[in-house]
């Protein structure tokens, strides 16, 4: 990877990690999170220990000021972090959402690259000087802990870098964020800008520098370890490298590297528990619908198997022949058949809560009941079928449309798909022909909710091995000209393809 131990600083020293899971991870098309959705999420970054937490934009919406003032209620051992722009409401919007945080942080940006001050702003560089000192001054009267970030800072002129994170720290801010915002940068420009910062900007040693990289070269991961390599002691992440178009540096990629290459980031201290990777892993993939590419490192399906004879067989005399990590390091354990029909209450909020689900009462007791109904139809229920489970109550609260039943009538000629929904407390009936019967239902009900919804993808999974293995649907609809993505889980493929596509629908309604 290029990068010499020389590089390091002597001693070990902490790197901190920013997670933009619920920032810039829920900018990913198609990945919106409801705010209960985002305090789950933020529950299982804390657990993981991540020093930072981002948790949303504050201005961008209702609900994302609600997800921010949720999260800075509830986490005490992480940041919480709210992002701004350089505008006096975006600041006092991401203050106020940040009231009730034990460490809250502010995180505000202005990009600094000529051809974003040339057609985004229409702004001369003296101007963004002065709003940067401006906006870092106000965002400090709020908050002691401010971020800066110089928006598509790798593709700045560096004079101008130098000067603009200069006034951010004499302004106040502690932490200066680099991002590769356009993921334009390769390692070796990343290494070199780092130390042209800390050699050129006269008071760098009074702020941390981090680094923000983002993967539409592939090289995010690479791209930050390089920037600590050089000197940067904070870096942004996301689970399963989720974010804006080709998604973020992916966390357990950055946590595993410096882990896993202890020869070469000796001197680095990480307050991460990554055996709580693959749980948060799945949470996150879970919950935005997003599914995990079975190659993909470290929370892959395949991140660990062995296919050919020649590995199984070495892996079996010495594991470390072909592999590099241990799963358990990971927390990936073998998928077990945890609980029958005869499992108590206990025992099921037990493992939900070892999987990351953690539900109130009333909802424990209403999975309880599904749990038993699935028991009966399924000889073994997996730890898989459980997250399927956990995963239909972490849905929206409020769900206008609900599924009552569907029937398909399969004759000569088209099928014709009957469906029942509850709707305010009335029961709608809508029956219709299709191309086929998930067609028919699709037809049945958008005759039912009035709502025009455009199916772009569809999606059917197995969730676990067998014949009785419940099917997991993912929708992905275009409603309103917005991407929404929509998931359903059943024993009944059918029921699963409905529960996904009112889902999407409700997300939208
Ligand atoms: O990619 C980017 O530049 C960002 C900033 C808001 C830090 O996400
Ligand atoms: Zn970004």
């Amino acid at each position: 990877m290029g990068i010499k131990k020389t590089c390091l600083p002597a001693g070990r020293e902490k790197i901190f990690i920013f997670d933009t899971t619920l920032r810039d991870g829920e900018q990913a098309p198609g990945a919106s999170l409801t705010s209960i959705q985002k305090l789950e999420i933020a529950y299982q970054l804390e657990n993981l220990g991540v020093d930072v937490i981002e948790a949303g934009f504050p201005v961008a919406s209702p609900d994302d000021f609600k997800a921010v003032s949720n999260i800075s209620s509830k986490i005490k051992k992480s940041s919480v972090c709210g992002l701004a722009r350089c505008t006096k409401k975006d600041i006092e919007t991401a203050a106020k959402s940040l009231k009730k945080a034990k460490k809250p942080r502010i995180h505000i940006f202005l990009a600094t690259s000529g051809i974003h001050l040339k057609y985004k702003f229409k702004k001369a560089e003296e101007e963004i000087l002065a709003l940067t000192k401006k906006y870092t001054k106000l965002a400090r009267n709020y908050c002691p802990d401010i971020e800066f970030s110089p928006e598509d800072a790798t593709r700045s002129s560096k004079d101008f870098l130098y000067q603009i994170i200069e006034a951010a720290i004499s302004c106040g801010a502690k932490t200066i964020n680099i991002p590769d915002t356009v993921g334009y940068s390769y390692p070796q420009e990343i290494t070199s800008l780092i130390s042209d910062i800390k050699n050129n900007v006269s008071n760098i040693n009074k702020a941390i520098i981090s680094i923000h990289c983002h993967d539409d070269l592939g090289m995010a991961t690479a791209n930050s370890l390089a920037a600590l390599s050089a000197g940067a002691r904070q870096a942004h992440c996301t689970i399963n490298g989720i974010g804006e178009r080709a998604g973020n540096a992916s966390l357990e990629e950055v946590v595993m590297a410096i882990k896993t290459r202890k020869d070469v980031f000796s001197d680095f201290k990480l307050d991460i528990n990554s055996k709580e990777i693959t749980r948060i892993s799945r949470l996150v993939s879970n919950l935005t619908g997003f599914t995990i590419a079975p190659n993909k490192s470290i929370v892959g399906r395949n991140a660990f198997a062995h296919e050919a004879g020649i590995h199984q067989d070495a892996v079996l005399k010495k594991r470390s022949t072909y592999e590099i990590m241990n799963p358990k390091d990971v927390g990936l354990g073998k998928s077990q058949l945890v609980l029958g029909k005869h499992s108590g209450r206990h025992a099921l909020a037990k493992r939900l809560k070892k999987l990351g689900f953690v539900f109130e009462k009333k909802k424990n007791d209403l999975l309880f009941k599904k749990f038993k109904s699935l028991a009966d139809k399924k000889k073994e229920v997996f730890d898989e079928d459980l997250i399927a489970l956990a995963e239909e109550e972490t849905k929206p609260r409020i769900q206008a449309y609900k599924l009552v039943s569907v029937a398909i009538n399969t004759g000569k000629n088209l099928p014709q798909a009957s469906v029942k929904i509850r709707y305010k407390r009335k029961i709608l009936k809508e029956k219709a022909f299709g191309d086929g019967p998930v067609d028919s239902c699709y037809k049945a009900i958008d005759k039912i909710t009035g709502v025009k919804a455009k199916l772009l993808n569809y999606k059917l999974d197995a969730v676990t091995r067998g014949k009785d293995a419940q099917g997991r649907a993912k929708v992905e609809l275009k409603i309103k000209g917005k991407l929404i993505v929509g998931r359903g889980s059943s024993t009944d493929i059918l029921e699963a393809s409905v529960k996904a596509y009112l889902d999407a629908i409700n997300r939208a309604v």
